[in-house]
């Protein structure tokens, strides 16, 4: 179908890439390689997940290419624009333009309803608010009801669910979320989530989403995982069990079956295994 064949070529272009990065913190004996070498190309309409253990570099790699941190050497394209070297005027139009960045804290501000939350970005920037797009997404997001409400009136769900649509709101190039499901229970977690893939789906968003969670990793068309500031596994589709394995082979003592077998409870527990 001609529809497919569109979505496919749209898809293979590139709209964020990481090239050589390297990024250290500290000095001398106490310094840490937080990125190692990292070259990645994401591509249009896809959803990536990235994954690894704590301190492998993951939000740094975020950070980086969002422009909200700086690469020691290598370079960080955004729809072919020059992260890495850009001036924080041109940073801070870029992230108001081409970026969207979910955290896993929500960073809402408490005394906004969900509304203006979601409409912050484009007054700020005083850039013209589509309503229709507006409604759109709070309608996919399921927040008619609760748009004047405070963060503070909202489950942990809402006020992600409040986010994802602010970094929706200006159709970005692409979406950075660090950890968006983190301090969300199963079931939220499950409608972030679903949100996200949905907006890969029905509107080409291109999203890069890192998360502990396997469950969460499966929602992805691919699957990074960083070691020590390295790229040490790239999964194209893989699936639940796919991603688990990945980590039960790492691991050889038993806490990592463990894990694994509570995973797999909840994955049957959530109804939600099946994405693909
Ligand atoms: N501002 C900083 N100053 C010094 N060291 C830092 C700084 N930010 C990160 N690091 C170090 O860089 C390494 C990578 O950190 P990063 O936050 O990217 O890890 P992460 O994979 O996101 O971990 P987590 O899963 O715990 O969030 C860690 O060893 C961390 O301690
Ligand atoms: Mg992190």
């Amino acid at each position: 179908m001609s529809e497919t064949a569109v979505s496919n070529t749209v898809a293979a272009h590139t709209v964020a890439s990481a090239s050589d990065l390297t990024k250290t913190y500290g000095t001398h004996d106490a310094i840490v390689t937080a990125l190692d070498h990292v070259s990645v190309n994401f591509e249009r309409g896809k959803m990536t997940a990235i994954m690894g253990p704590s301190g492998s570099g993951k939000s740094t790699l975020m950070h980086c290419m969002a422009g909200l941190d700086t690469p020691d050497s290598g370079t960080v394209l955004v729809e072919n624009l020059k992260v890495s070297s850009m001036t924080q005027k041109q940073l801070t139009k870029l992230r108001r333009e081409q970026i969207g960045f979910i955290f896993q804290s929500f960073n809402l501000i408490p005394t906004l309803s969900a509304e203006e939350n979601i409409l912050l970005p484009l007054e700020i920037s005083k850039r013209k608010i589509d309503r229709d797009w507006f409604n759109h997404i709070v309608d996919v997001v399921g927040l008619q009801s609760r748009l004047t409400h405070r963060p503070s009136q909202l489950s942990g769900g809402q006020q992600q669910r409040v986010a994802c649509a602010r970094a929706m709101m200006s159709r970005p190039s692409v979406i950075f979320a660090d950890e968006p499901t983190g301090n969300l229970d199963s079931k939220s977690s499950g409608e972030v989530l679903g949100f996200l893939k949905s907006s890969v789906q029905r509107y080409n968003q291109t999203i890069v989403m890192v998360t502990h969670d396997p469950r969460a990793a499966s929602y992805a068309d691919r699957v990074l995982v960083l070691a020590d500031g390295r790229i040490t596994n790239d999964m194209k589709e893989p699936s639940y069990e796919e991603i688990l394995a990945v980590f039960a082979n790492e691991g050889s003592d038993s806490s990592q079956s463990t894990q694994k077998d509570d995973a797999a409870d909840d994955a049957s527990a959530m109804q939600k295994g099946s994405h693909r």
